[in-house]
């Protein structure tokens, strides 16, 4: 049902909780054509003295320190999954079941029977769903992607992408949860390359095939003494064993014929979060990183010989996807903003009566194809990307 006011209860209150909480706070301010408006009404954590202060913070109206409190209230329109990887499937499934829209957090699951009973569960709830592949509410990405489908870039042969964080590369940096596969489900891989995967099968099509190499180069780490939320912790004496990848090169074939690189690592001393991609296509090519986030890179075949060379694009006009919402022209924008476009995009399908995207269904697309890459690290072989 249209309405102008959704009901918003947030579970997890750290790194993304305080990202999503600034899209809802900031999305009705920047953007005033939203068609509905969210409302903070609650926020979930199981440490109560820290979730109280996160709901003083972000400016939420109440707390629970119990998921399931949360779903059973008449007053939440909709649920927003801001947890580690591992209860992203429980929880969206008992929100599915009491008839919540949900918003979730990347990736979607563990694997990919979590995320088929995750989507038959919204499916058979008939509630709204989507999943935050933010990188697709980057103005400069949003851009690509009319490019393409413009035709500008032309028949696409290559995707290559890189996601390049070094964060773990200190052998004294504990074992975090990020670090271990029963809350994680995968490192580098469905951390970072899930982003790219996404980008990838937006951007250039579906990924059919793949053959990969996954590593863990720091085998043991020690245990946690002290988390203080997203990616900083203070180790123990004690080790424990580190259970995903810590790096990932997958080379892939599109279903339309393109081929690509995917490369995930945590280990690239340099990148804090260089999530960078490159396409060529017979009329041009089009490049993005992160770190330059107001910037795309052109190239076009069909400029003037004397004339050819890459253009810089800076992606802060009015005209430009998502930039009409924010300051005048050159006055950039950041990151966290991408949190901001989510929260406009999934208010205004929510108010449209329409499914929001990416929704499950992608993200049970990208599950598969992580799943295909573990495959063939393990065989050795080029795997099938088995479509759900
Ligand atoms: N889209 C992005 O750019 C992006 C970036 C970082 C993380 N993520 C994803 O967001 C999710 C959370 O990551 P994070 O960096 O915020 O982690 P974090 O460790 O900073 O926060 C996780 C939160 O989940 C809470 N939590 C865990 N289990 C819970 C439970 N059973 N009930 C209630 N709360 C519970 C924790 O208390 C904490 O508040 C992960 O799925 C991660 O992959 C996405």
């Amino acid at each position: 049902m249209a309405k102008d006011l959704i009901n918003v209860g947030l579970i997890g209150y750290k790194f993304m909780g305080k990202a999503h909480s600034f899209g809802f706070v900031n999305a009705p301010m920047m953007f005033p054509d939203i068609k509905a408006k969210p409302v903070l009404k609650a926020i979930v954590g199981r440490d109560e003295p820290a979730v109280r202060e996160a709901m003083e913070q972000y400016g939420w109206q109440s707390f629970e320190t119990d998921y399931k409190k949360l779903i059973a209230r008449d007053d939440i329109d909709l649920v927003d999954i801001a947890t580690g990887n591992n209860v992203h499937a429980e929880i969206a499934i008992a929100a599915a079941e009491a008839g919540k829209d949900i918003f979730c957090e990347k990736p979607l699951a563990m694997n990919v029977p979590e995320a088929r009973q995750m989507l038959d569960a919204v499916e058979k709830a008939g509630v709204k769903h989507m999943v935050n592949f933010n990188y697709r509410a980057v103005p400069a990405v949003a851009l690509a992607k009319k490019m393409i489908d413009d035709g500008m870039i032309g028949r696409i042969f290559h995707w290559r992408s890189v996601y390049l964080q070094d964060w773990i590369i200190d052998p004294d940096f504990p074992l975090v949860w990020r670090l271990q596969k029963d809350i994680a489900g995968s490192g580098s891989l469905g951390d970072l390359a899930a982003h790219s995967i996404d980008l990838a099968n937006w951007l250039v099509g579906d990924i059919d095939e793949v053959s990969s190499n996954l590593t863990t180069f720091i085998k043991k780490r020690p245990k946690l003494a002290e988390t203080t939320g997203g990616l900083s912790a203070k180790g123990g004496a004690d080790l424990g064993d580190v259970t995903v990848d810590d790096a990932i090169i997958a080379l892939t074939k599109f279903k339309n014929g393109a081929i690509g690189t995917i490369e995930a690592t945590r280990f690239a001393a340099g990148n804090r979060n260089g999530n960078r991609f490159e396409i060529n296509g017979d009329k041009g090519s089009i490049r993005f990183n992160v770190e330059r986030l107001n910037e795309l890179e052109y190239f076009n075949r069909e400029d003037p010989d004397a004339y050819q060379g890459w253009r810089t694009i800076s992606v802060t006009e009015g005209i430009h996807p998502y930039v009409q919402g924010w300051w005048p022209a050159g006055h950039i924008i950041g990151w966290g903003e991408t949190f901001v476009h989510q929260v406009v995009n999934l208010m205004n399908a929510l108010a449209d009566n329409e499914m929001p995207t990416p929704n499950f269904r992608d993200g049970l697309k990208v599950q598969t194809v992580l799943e295909a890459i573990e495959k063939s690290a393990e065989s050795g072989r080029w795997e099938k990307v088995v479509s759900e």
